[in-house]
């Protein structure tokens, strides 16, 4: 049997230097909670168990990851006062009753991903190592533990940056806070922290020494991409990790055969999957779980959250669209705004300055221009007017508008919810609708037209005349005065 795996994750701190008022482990980074990044690594690797050490709101970070993974193997272990990284791992240890192997990690890098893991758990494998302290090269070390090696190269010890003499701070090989050990062995060297130190804290990186000194053996794994262990304590670091991975997934994409025609002004979120051949216009947002078919053209300035667009679908500039499904071939936009509850049909057409909302348009309907339509079915192949609008709220409640197949309706028109039109009716252009039409039928509510001969030459005429006659005179006036 593989032996079994727990990784606890520490997401007690406040992070402070976010100031902000949410715990720095939810902002977002690319759409999703950071603390989602590093948890999704973690599950994605193949941990059978995941402890999250939480503490600054405490429950928010645990309904984000229930959101996140509904039915995850995620326990939580709360620490209710932050004592230090080895006391983090104290509180959780106990919840991991039955691991052979636990896994550290710091909630705070989002970049980690499962393939890093698994490289940790295979050199602790190959070496037989009882712990693997996880290292890299820093350009700037300041604030890192230090890597102490001794004279055969073997990681002795972790020195923290304010423990550090000069010598051990003149070290680049710094501690990049992902650690994988034996659990029997992590339990004893925790047992032994001590708090004497210039913090005054219970250091986990003290565990390193203390497994040496039992005759445990310690491997360092050292990292050429430190990117992906790179930790989050400012809003501009926030900016510049989400930038990184940004560009890293928009590479894929395009390796993936998606067309990006102005990478620099896409932003494309973390679950977001679009299908080949798709071409992506410039300045395009795509967020939270938008799905893009094969063949799509998405131009510039869309901005789509929560929306699913089938192949062969063209979303013109500017529409923005959210929770809405847009089937295979139909086109929206440009200016058009699809709200939740959209579902467009198959080769639907939906033109300029249209909204929707709870609006379900068959295969092939059209509302080319300048309407609303709110909770309502359109039938296949239905034509809606420029101008029309359903009327679906009275003040209280919101009531449905079902229009048949094939429908025509005229421009102007209103329809006045509860109402139904039958398929292949026709409602005249400026209709007002406010009874059931009966399918196949023509219905017309507007005034009959009228028309009066020879009015202009009667009324407006000689009233224009008088206006440029006394127009004149005035004139004349002034140019005697001067
Ligand atoms: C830690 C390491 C340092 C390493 C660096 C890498 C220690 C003593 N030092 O330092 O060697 O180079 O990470 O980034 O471990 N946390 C808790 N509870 C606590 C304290 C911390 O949950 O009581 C969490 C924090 O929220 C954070 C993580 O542990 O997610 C790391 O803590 P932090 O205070 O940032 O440690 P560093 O001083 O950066
Ligand atoms: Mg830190």
């Amino acid at each position: 049997m593989p032996p079994r795996t727990a990784a606890i994750v520490l997401a007690a701190g406040k992070g402070t230097r976010m100031r902000s008022a949410r715990a720095k482990v939810l902002h977002p980074v690319l759409g999703r909670p950071m603390i989602s990044w590093i948890v999704g690594a973690t599950l994605e690797a193949g941990f059978d168990q995941v402890v999250v050490v939480v503490g600054h709101q405490r429950e928010a970070v645990a309904d984000a990851l229930r959101r996140d993974f509904p039915d995850a193997p995620i326990g939580f272990a709360h620490q209710a006062e932050q004592r230090g990284t080895g006391h983090a791992v104290q509180c959780a240890l106990p919840a991991t009753e039955g691991a052979d192997a636990v896994a550290i990690l710091s909630g705070d890098t989002p970049a980690l991903d499962a393939d890093t893991l698994r490289r940790l758990a295979q050199l602790k494998a190959e070496r037989g190592a009882t712990l693997v302290v996880t290292t890299f090269e820093a350009d700037d070390p300041t604030g890192y533990g230090r890597i102490v090696r001794d004279a055969d190269g073997a990681v002795s010890r972790i020195v923290e940056h304010k423990d550090a003499t000069p010598a051990e701070r003149a070290l680049h090989e710094v501690n990049a806070g992902l650690y994988l050990a034996d659990r029997a062995a992590l339990a004893d060297a925790l047992a032994q922290l001590t708090t004497d130190n210039a913090q005054g804290e219970l250091y986990l990186t003290d565990a390193v020494a203390l497994t040496a000194a039992h005759g445990g053996r310690v491997a360092g794994f050292v990292l050429h991409d430190p990117f992906r262990v790179a930790g989050i304590n400012t809003r501009a670091q926030l900016a510049a990790i989400e930038r990184e991975l940004l560009a890293r997934r928009l590479d894929a994409l395009m390796e993936a055969g998606v067309t990006l025609e102005d990478p620099a002004s896409t932003r494309v979120e973390a679950p977001v999957e679009i299908g080949e051949d798709t071409v992506l216009g410039p300045g395009v947002q795509l967020k939270g779980r938008t799905v893009i078919g094969r063949d799509c053209r998405i131009d510039a300035g869309v901005v789509l959250t929560d929306t699913t667009v089938g192949d062969g679908a063209h979303i013109k500039p500017y529409v923005v669209a959210e929770s809405a499904e847009v089937g295979p071939g139909a086109a929206a936009g440009p200016f058009a705004h699809l709200r939740p509850g959209t579902v467009l049909g198959p080769e639907v057409k939906v033109g300029n300055f249209v909204e929707t909302k709870k609006a379900t348009l068959g295969r092939g309907a059209k509302a080319s221009h300048l309407s609303y339509l709110g909770d309502c079915e359109v039938g296949a192949g239905a034509n809606i007017g420029a101008g029309t609008i359903t009327c679906n709220y009275d003040g209280f409640d919101k009531h449905r508008t079902v229009i048949g197949e094939g429908v025509f309706i005229g421009s102007d028109t209103q329809l006045v919810a509860p109402v139904e039109v039958g398929a292949n009716a026709v409602v005249g252009a400026g209709t007002t609708v406010t009874r059931n039409v009966a399918p196949g039928a023509l219905v017309v509510s507007r005034t009959p037209q009228k028309e009066i001969a020879g009015y202009y030459d009667r009324y407006r005429k000689p009233k224009a005349e008088a206006k440029r006659r006394a127009k004149a005179a005035a004139e004349a006036q002034t140019e005697e005065k001067g």
